[in-house]
Protein backbone atom coordinates (compact mmCIF):
# COMPACT_ATOMS: atom_id res chain seq x y z
CA UNK A 1 0.00 0.00 0.00
CA UNK A 2 1.32 3.03 -1.35
CA UNK A 3 1.16 6.56 1.06
CA UNK A 4 1.46 8.18 -2.11
CA UNK A 5 -2.22 7.99 -3.03
CA UNK A 6 -3.19 10.15 -0.19
CA UNK A 7 -0.84 12.62 -0.71
CA UNK A 8 -2.52 13.19 -4.35
CA UNK A 9 -6.07 13.01 -3.24
CA UNK A 10 -5.54 15.42 -1.37
CA UNK A 11 -2.93 17.68 -3.32
CA UNK A 12 -5.22 20.42 -5.45
CA UNK A 13 -3.13 23.30 -4.53
CA UNK A 14 -1.79 23.95 -7.91
CA UNK A 15 -5.01 25.94 -9.02
CA UNK A 16 -6.59 26.62 -5.64
CA UNK A 17 -3.24 27.95 -3.87
CA UNK A 18 -4.31 29.99 -0.62
CA UNK A 19 -2.37 32.94 0.01
CA UNK A 20 -0.45 32.80 3.07
CA UNK A 21 0.12 36.51 4.00
CA UNK A 22 2.67 38.52 6.06
CA UNK A 23 3.93 34.97 6.65
CA UNK A 24 6.97 37.29 8.95
CA UNK A 25 4.21 38.37 11.55
CA UNK A 26 3.31 34.72 12.60
CA UNK A 27 3.55 33.35 16.05
CA UNK A 28 7.22 33.19 16.99
CA UNK A 29 7.09 29.26 17.28
CA UNK A 30 10.32 27.20 18.37
CA UNK A 31 11.89 24.33 17.37
CA UNK A 32 11.97 22.01 19.45
CA UNK A 33 8.38 21.06 19.39
CA UNK A 34 6.26 19.48 22.41
CA UNK A 35 6.60 16.40 23.86
CA UNK A 36 3.36 14.57 24.81
CA UNK A 37 3.16 11.52 26.60
CA UNK A 38 -0.01 9.70 28.01
CA UNK A 39 0.02 7.00 30.31
CA UNK A 40 -2.57 4.93 30.89
CA UNK A 41 -5.30 7.06 30.75
CA UNK A 42 -8.70 6.61 32.16
CA UNK A 43 -11.95 8.85 30.98
CA UNK A 44 -15.35 7.93 32.27
CA UNK A 45 -18.74 9.67 31.82
CA UNK A 46 -20.80 9.10 34.45
CA UNK A 47 -24.49 9.22 32.55
CA UNK A 48 -27.33 8.93 35.03
CA UNK A 49 -26.78 5.13 36.28
CA UNK A 50 -24.89 4.42 33.49
CA UNK A 51 -20.52 4.75 33.20
CA UNK A 52 -19.47 5.66 29.86
CA UNK A 53 -15.67 4.17 29.84
CA UNK A 54 -14.90 6.69 26.56
CA UNK A 55 -11.07 6.74 27.36
CA UNK A 56 -9.75 2.59 28.01
CA UNK A 57 -6.25 2.73 29.27
CA UNK A 58 -4.66 4.85 26.53
CA UNK A 59 -1.29 5.35 26.48
CA UNK A 60 1.22 6.37 23.37
CA UNK A 61 3.85 9.04 23.38
CA UNK A 62 5.58 11.29 20.89
CA UNK A 63 8.79 13.14 20.46
CA UNK A 64 9.78 16.67 19.93
CA UNK A 65 9.34 17.51 15.85
CA UNK A 66 6.91 14.42 15.66
CA UNK A 67 2.69 15.36 15.18
CA UNK A 68 0.48 12.80 16.32
CA UNK A 69 -2.78 11.69 14.30
CA UNK A 70 -5.57 9.92 16.14
CA UNK A 71 -7.99 8.31 13.40
CA UNK A 72 -11.39 6.28 14.94
CA UNK A 73 -14.81 5.54 14.25
CA UNK A 74 -17.77 8.09 15.42
CA UNK A 75 -17.69 7.56 19.45
CA UNK A 76 -14.38 5.86 19.86
CA UNK A 77 -12.96 8.37 22.42
CA UNK A 78 -11.46 10.97 20.24
CA UNK A 79 -12.56 14.00 21.16
CA UNK A 80 -12.58 12.81 25.02
CA UNK A 81 -9.09 12.50 24.26
CA UNK A 82 -8.35 15.88 23.21
CA UNK A 83 -10.46 17.39 25.84
CA UNK A 84 -8.67 15.69 28.46
CA UNK A 85 -5.62 16.90 27.48
CA UNK A 86 -7.34 20.15 27.66
CA UNK A 87 -8.26 19.26 31.00
CA UNK A 88 -11.59 21.02 29.43
CA UNK A 89 -13.93 17.77 30.26
CA UNK A 90 -17.49 18.58 31.49
CA UNK A 91 -17.97 18.01 35.19
CA UNK A 92 -19.79 14.62 34.79
CA UNK A 93 -16.27 13.16 33.80
CA UNK A 94 -13.82 11.59 35.63
CA UNK A 95 -9.94 10.78 35.09
CA UNK A 96 -7.27 9.14 36.20
CA UNK A 97 -3.66 8.24 34.92
CA UNK A 98 -0.84 10.75 33.48
CA UNK A 99 -0.44 13.03 30.74
CA UNK A 100 3.00 14.74 30.18
CA UNK A 101 3.40 17.95 28.18
CA UNK A 102 7.24 18.13 28.34
CA UNK A 103 7.43 16.20 31.08
CA UNK A 104 5.06 18.42 33.24
CA UNK A 105 2.46 16.44 34.80
CA UNK A 106 -0.66 17.96 34.22
CA UNK A 107 -3.45 16.58 35.21
CA UNK A 108 -1.63 16.75 38.59
CA UNK A 109 -1.01 20.39 38.08
CA UNK A 110 -3.59 22.78 40.07
CA UNK A 111 -6.30 23.93 37.99
CA UNK A 112 -5.51 27.69 38.64
CA UNK A 113 -1.80 27.06 37.36
CA UNK A 114 -3.01 25.21 34.24
CA UNK A 115 -5.73 28.29 33.79
CA UNK A 116 -2.85 30.62 34.22
CA UNK A 117 -0.24 29.22 32.24
CA UNK A 118 -0.85 26.22 30.26
CA UNK A 119 -4.33 26.19 28.70
CA UNK A 120 -4.36 28.55 25.25
CA UNK A 121 -0.76 29.52 25.64
CA UNK A 122 1.02 26.30 26.10
CA UNK A 123 -1.49 24.06 24.05
CA UNK A 124 -4.99 24.82 22.20
CA UNK A 125 -7.99 23.13 20.88
CA UNK A 126 -9.83 23.88 17.98
CA UNK A 127 -12.81 22.21 18.81
CA UNK A 128 -14.91 19.80 17.04
CA UNK A 129 -17.64 22.19 14.80
CA UNK A 130 -16.47 24.97 16.37
CA UNK A 131 -17.06 27.20 13.42
CA UNK A 132 -20.71 26.58 13.50
CA UNK A 133 -20.03 28.43 17.25
CA UNK A 134 -19.18 31.81 15.93
CA UNK A 135 -21.44 34.42 18.22
CA UNK A 136 -23.52 35.61 15.22
CA UNK A 137 -23.89 39.18 16.75
CA UNK A 138 -20.57 40.13 16.73
CA UNK A 139 -17.83 40.82 14.64
CA UNK A 140 -14.73 38.62 14.08
CA UNK A 141 -12.78 40.90 15.96
CA UNK A 142 -15.45 41.58 18.42
CA UNK A 143 -14.86 37.65 19.28
CA UNK A 144 -10.97 38.04 19.13
CA UNK A 145 -10.95 40.91 21.06
CA UNK A 146 -13.34 38.96 23.74
CA UNK A 147 -10.70 35.50 24.15
CA UNK A 148 -7.59 38.35 24.87
CA UNK A 149 -9.85 39.57 27.41
CA UNK A 150 -10.87 36.22 29.01
CA UNK A 151 -6.89 35.94 28.89
CA UNK A 152 -5.78 38.80 30.72
CA UNK A 153 -3.89 39.69 27.62
CA UNK A 154 -2.05 42.78 27.93
CA UNK A 155 -0.49 43.52 24.97
CA UNK A 156 -1.49 45.40 21.89
CA UNK A 157 -5.05 44.19 21.30
CA UNK A 158 -4.86 45.31 17.23
CA UNK A 159 -1.86 44.07 16.21
CA UNK A 160 -1.85 40.38 17.76
CA UNK A 161 -5.42 39.89 15.96
CA UNK A 162 -4.41 41.19 12.83
CA UNK A 163 -1.13 39.23 12.97
CA UNK A 164 -3.27 36.26 14.14
CA UNK A 165 -5.58 36.82 11.31
CA UNK A 166 -2.90 37.21 8.53
CA UNK A 167 -1.29 33.87 9.17
CA UNK A 168 -3.91 31.79 7.96
CA UNK A 169 -3.99 33.49 5.04
CA UNK A 170 -6.63 35.93 5.54
CA UNK A 171 -7.00 39.67 5.24
CA UNK A 172 -7.84 42.04 8.03
CA UNK A 173 -10.72 42.98 6.48
CA UNK A 174 -12.59 39.99 7.39
CA UNK A 175 -12.40 41.16 11.08
CA UNK A 176 -14.37 43.57 10.53
CA UNK A 177 -17.07 41.40 9.26
CA UNK A 178 -19.37 38.99 10.81
CA UNK A 179 -19.41 35.06 10.66
CA UNK A 180 -22.74 34.60 8.36
CA UNK A 181 -20.61 37.18 5.59
CA UNK A 182 -17.80 34.65 5.69
CA UNK A 183 -17.13 31.16 3.75
CA UNK A 184 -16.97 27.49 5.59
CA UNK A 185 -13.63 27.85 5.01
CA UNK A 186 -12.44 31.16 5.87
CA UNK A 187 -14.53 30.48 9.73
CA UNK A 188 -12.48 27.28 9.89
CA UNK A 189 -9.41 29.37 9.20
CA UNK A 190 -10.75 31.83 11.82
CA UNK A 191 -11.61 29.48 14.54
CA UNK A 192 -7.92 28.45 13.71
CA UNK A 193 -6.28 32.00 14.01
CA UNK A 194 -8.70 32.45 17.52
CA UNK A 195 -6.65 28.46 18.94
CA UNK A 196 -3.16 30.35 18.04
CA UNK A 197 -3.81 33.74 19.34
CA UNK A 198 -1.99 33.50 22.23
CA UNK A 199 0.88 31.47 20.91
CA UNK A 200 0.93 28.13 21.99
CA UNK A 201 3.68 25.47 21.36
CA UNK A 202 1.00 22.67 20.23
CA UNK A 203 -2.70 22.61 18.98
CA UNK A 204 -5.25 20.35 19.17
CA UNK A 205 -7.42 20.16 16.08
CA UNK A 206 -10.56 17.83 16.37
CA UNK A 207 -12.07 17.22 12.88
CA UNK A 208 -10.82 20.61 11.37
CA UNK A 209 -12.01 19.41 7.88
CA UNK A 210 -15.15 18.18 8.60
CA UNK A 211 -17.90 19.63 6.92
CA UNK A 212 -15.60 21.17 4.84
CA UNK A 213 -15.78 20.66 0.83
CA UNK A 214 -12.82 18.73 -0.82
CA UNK A 215 -10.78 21.73 -1.63
CA UNK A 216 -11.52 23.98 1.42
CA UNK A 217 -9.94 20.57 3.09
CA UNK A 218 -6.83 20.78 1.17
CA UNK A 219 -6.95 24.46 1.93
CA UNK A 220 -7.04 24.05 5.78
CA UNK A 221 -4.47 20.76 5.35
CA UNK A 222 -1.87 23.62 3.61
CA UNK A 223 -2.34 25.31 6.09
CA UNK A 224 -1.85 23.21 9.32
CA UNK A 225 1.07 21.82 7.26
CA UNK A 226 2.67 25.47 7.11
CA UNK A 227 1.57 26.31 10.53
CA UNK A 228 3.72 22.63 11.58
CA UNK A 229 6.49 24.01 9.17
CA UNK A 230 6.97 26.84 11.48
CA UNK A 231 7.38 24.77 14.57
CA UNK A 232 3.41 23.85 15.76
CA UNK A 233 2.89 20.75 17.26
CA UNK A 234 -0.02 19.33 15.78
CA UNK A 235 -2.81 16.50 17.11
CA UNK A 236 -4.54 15.83 14.81
CA UNK A 237 -7.68 13.85 15.36
CA UNK A 238 -10.00 12.92 12.83
CA UNK A 239 -11.90 9.40 11.11
CA UNK A 240 -10.33 9.88 7.92
CA UNK A 241 -6.86 8.22 7.78
CA UNK A 242 -6.26 9.78 4.43
CA UNK A 243 -5.98 13.24 6.19
CA UNK A 244 -4.01 12.09 8.95
CA UNK A 245 -1.40 10.68 6.71
CA UNK A 246 -1.01 14.56 5.15
CA UNK A 247 0.67 15.47 8.56
CA UNK A 248 1.46 12.92 11.36
CA UNK A 249 4.29 11.18 11.78
CA UNK A 250 2.42 9.24 14.65
CA UNK A 251 -0.77 7.76 14.27
CA UNK A 252 -2.96 6.13 16.99
CA UNK A 253 -5.78 3.97 15.64
CA UNK A 254 -8.60 3.81 18.10
CA UNK A 255 -11.22 1.62 18.37
CA UNK A 256 -13.98 1.45 21.50
CA UNK A 257 -12.28 3.63 23.88
CA UNK A 258 -8.46 2.05 23.20
CA UNK A 259 -5.44 2.68 20.99
CA UNK A 260 -5.52 -0.66 19.32
CA UNK A 261 -2.34 0.46 17.13
CA UNK A 262 0.23 2.97 17.29
CA UNK A 263 3.33 3.48 15.52
CA UNK A 264 5.11 5.85 12.75
CA UNK A 265 2.77 6.64 10.09
CA UNK A 266 4.58 5.44 7.02
CA UNK A 267 5.11 2.12 8.75
CA UNK A 268 1.44 1.79 9.91
CA UNK A 269 0.42 2.84 6.26
CA UNK A 270 2.76 0.49 4.83
CA UNK A 271 2.44 -2.62 6.80
CA UNK A 272 -1.05 -2.53 9.09
CA UNK A 273 -0.78 -5.19 11.79
CA UNK A 274 -4.41 -4.79 13.26
CA UNK A 275 -7.49 -5.98 11.64
CA UNK A 276 -8.92 -2.80 12.33
CA UNK A 277 -6.53 -0.73 10.88
CA UNK A 278 -6.20 -2.85 8.07
CA UNK A 279 -9.90 -2.42 7.32
CA UNK A 280 -9.58 1.03 7.89
CA UNK A 281 -7.27 1.12 4.99
CA UNK A 282 -9.45 -1.18 2.85
CA UNK A 283 -12.55 1.17 3.50
CA UNK A 284 -10.58 4.23 1.54
CA UNK A 285 -11.33 4.63 -1.83
CA UNK A 286 -8.41 4.62 -3.83
CA UNK A 287 -8.52 6.76 -7.58
CA UNK A 288 -5.87 5.19 -9.39
CA UNK A 289 -6.71 1.50 -8.58
CA UNK A 290 -9.57 -0.96 -9.18
CA UNK A 291 -10.16 -2.73 -6.13
CA UNK A 292 -13.09 -2.40 -4.99
CA UNK A 293 -13.53 -0.48 -1.56
CA UNK A 294 -14.38 -3.04 1.17
CA UNK A 295 -16.76 -1.73 3.51
CA UNK A 296 -16.05 -2.59 7.65
CA UNK A 297 -19.47 -4.04 8.52
CA UNK A 298 -21.11 -3.94 11.88
CA UNK A 299 -20.74 -1.39 15.01
CA UNK A 300 -18.67 -1.10 17.67
CA UNK A 301 -19.42 -2.67 21.31
CA UNK A 302 -21.22 -0.56 23.72
CA UNK A 303 -18.80 1.74 25.86
CA UNK A 304 -21.05 1.54 28.77
CA UNK A 305 -20.43 -2.19 29.10
CA UNK A 306 -17.73 -2.77 26.89
CA UNK A 307 -17.23 -6.45 26.58
CA UNK A 308 -14.22 -8.31 28.18
CA UNK A 309 -11.60 -9.54 25.79
CA UNK A 310 -10.88 -7.79 22.43
CA UNK A 311 -13.65 -4.74 21.76
CA UNK A 312 -13.08 -5.59 17.53
CA UNK A 313 -14.29 -9.10 17.94
CA UNK A 314 -17.60 -9.25 16.47
CA UNK A 315 -16.06 -7.82 13.66
CA UNK A 316 -12.81 -9.23 13.10
CA UNK A 317 -12.77 -11.80 10.33
CA UNK A 318 -9.40 -13.47 12.22
CA UNK A 319 -11.14 -13.57 15.41
CA UNK A 320 -9.94 -16.66 17.21
CA UNK A 321 -11.24 -17.99 20.91
CA UNK A 322 -8.53 -16.71 22.70
CA UNK A 323 -9.59 -13.69 21.56
CA UNK A 324 -11.97 -13.62 24.21
CA UNK A 325 -9.58 -12.82 26.45
CA UNK A 326 -7.59 -9.51 26.49
CA UNK A 327 -5.24 -9.05 24.03
CA UNK A 328 -1.23 -8.37 24.66
CA UNK A 329 0.11 -5.45 23.81
CA UNK A 330 2.82 -6.11 21.55
CA UNK A 331 5.50 -4.04 20.67
CA UNK A 332 6.09 -3.03 16.94
CA UNK A 333 8.69 -1.65 15.01
CA UNK A 334 7.89 1.38 15.65
CA UNK A 335 5.07 1.51 18.13
CA UNK A 336 2.78 -1.16 19.63
CA UNK A 337 -0.27 -3.36 18.31
CA UNK A 338 -3.08 -4.94 20.80
CA UNK A 339 -4.23 -7.83 19.14
CA UNK A 340 -3.74 -11.97 19.68
CA UNK A 341 -2.72 -12.70 16.00
CA UNK A 342 0.91 -10.93 16.53
CA UNK A 343 1.44 -12.21 20.19
N1 LIG B 1 -20.32 14.68 28.34
C1 LIG B 1 -20.60 13.41 28.05
N2 LIG B 1 -21.41 12.70 28.85
C2 LIG B 1 -21.69 11.40 28.60
N3 LIG B 1 -21.16 10.72 27.55
C3 LIG B 1 -20.34 11.38 26.73
C4 LIG B 1 -20.03 12.76 26.92
N4 LIG B 1 -19.18 13.15 25.94
C5 LIG B 1 -18.99 12.07 25.15
N5 LIG B 1 -19.68 11.00 25.63
C6 LIG B 1 -19.68 9.63 25.09
O1 LIG B 1 -18.32 9.18 25.13
C7 LIG B 1 -18.03 8.39 23.99
C8 LIG B 1 -16.86 9.00 23.25
O2 LIG B 1 -17.28 10.25 22.70
P1 LIG B 1 -16.30 11.19 21.88
O3 LIG B 1 -17.05 12.43 21.58
O4 LIG B 1 -15.02 11.32 22.59
O5 LIG B 1 -16.07 10.33 20.54
P2 LIG B 1 -15.45 10.76 19.16
O6 LIG B 1 -14.53 9.65 18.76
O7 LIG B 1 -14.88 12.11 19.24
O8 LIG B 1 -16.71 10.75 18.20
P3 LIG B 1 -17.00 11.62 16.87
O9 LIG B 1 -16.12 11.05 15.79
O10 LIG B 1 -18.44 11.38 16.60
O11 LIG B 1 -16.69 13.03 17.17
C9 LIG B 1 -19.32 8.34 23.17
O12 LIG B 1 -20.01 7.16 23.54
C10 LIG B 1 -20.08 9.56 23.63
O13 LIG B 1 -21.47 9.39 23.49
S1 LIG C 1 -7.32 -9.95 19.05
FE1 LIG C 1 -8.44 -11.42 17.80
S2 LIG C 1 -10.47 -10.52 17.46
FE2 LIG C 1 -9.08 -8.92 18.14
S3 LIG C 1 -8.32 -7.98 16.30
FE3 LIG C 1 -6.82 -9.52 16.91
S4 LIG C 1 -7.47 -11.37 15.82
FE4 LIG C 1 -9.19 -9.97 15.72
MG1 LIG D 1 -15.31 13.88 18.28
Amino acid sequence: MEAKHNANQYNYSKGNKIVIQNSNVLPAYRIPMVTLSVNDLMVQYQNQEKKIHAVDHVSFSCKENESIGIVGESGCGKSTLGLAIMKILQENASVSGEILLDGKSILSMPDAEFTKNIRWKYVSMVFQGAMNSLDPVFTIRKQFEEILKKHNFEGNYKQIIESGISSVGLTHSVLDKYPHEISGGMKQRVIIAMALVLKPKMVIADEPTTALDVLVQAQIMILLKKLKKEGLSVMLISHDLGIISEIAEKVGIMYAGQIVEFGNMQDIYRNPKHPYTIALLESIPKLDKTEKIIPLRGNPPSLVNPPEGCRFYDRCSQAMEKCKKDPPKIKTVSGFVMCWLHE
